[in-house]
């Protein structure tokens, strides 16, 4: 089981991080072409926020299923926040990508509420890009590639 969620969590990863990257560039590109927002924009946003909470789901089964959360009981939170790793896989990373995920949510609420294709792009392009440089900083890339 915990083989089977932790190869799902980093192959989503990819799905994750270029789908993200595709709605931030879309929406950064669309601001300062001032072009209208449409049915594409709207898709390529939500399939972000889909695709990021599905992530969040898989992390947490991965979070309490991984051999790494017993570090808390068996060597306490001061060795886990010594041990880079450790401090990595149960604090940084998870609170970093909730954090990201957060971001994300708030954007998309906040671009539907608004009318015009400019002020939608502008609200997207912020906090996409917020969420992206979150998800890019705490990515475990070593362990990854
Ligand atoms: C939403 C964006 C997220 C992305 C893009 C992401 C990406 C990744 C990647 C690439 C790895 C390394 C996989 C490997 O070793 O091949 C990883 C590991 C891990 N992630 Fe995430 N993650 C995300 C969210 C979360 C969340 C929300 C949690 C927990 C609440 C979480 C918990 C973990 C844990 C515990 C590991 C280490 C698992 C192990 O090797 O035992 N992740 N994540």
């Amino acid at each position: 089981m915990y083989t089977a969620i932790q190869h799902l969590h980093s192959y989503w990863a990819y799905l994750v991080l270029l789908i993200v990257v595709l709605a931030t560039f879309n929406a950064i590109v669309k601001l300062v072409g001032k072009k209208p927002f449409g049915a594409h924009d709207f898709r390529i946003s939500l399939f972000a926020l889909i695709v990021m909470h599905l992530q969040l789901l898989i992390g947490l089964v991965l979070y309490f299923s991984s051999p790494y959360f017993s570090a808390f009981s068996e060597q306490g939170m001061g060795e886990v926040m010594g041990n880079d790793t450790l401090r990595l896989y149960l604090i940084e990373h998870p609170t970093t990508m909730i954090l990201a995920i957060v971001f994300i949510t708030i954007g998309y609420s906040k671009h539907k509420k608004k009318l015009s294709s400019n002020k939608k792009f502008k609200t997207l392009s912020i906090f996409y890009s917020i969420a992206l440089l979150l998800l890019l900083s705490r990515i475990p890339w070593q362990a990854w590639f």
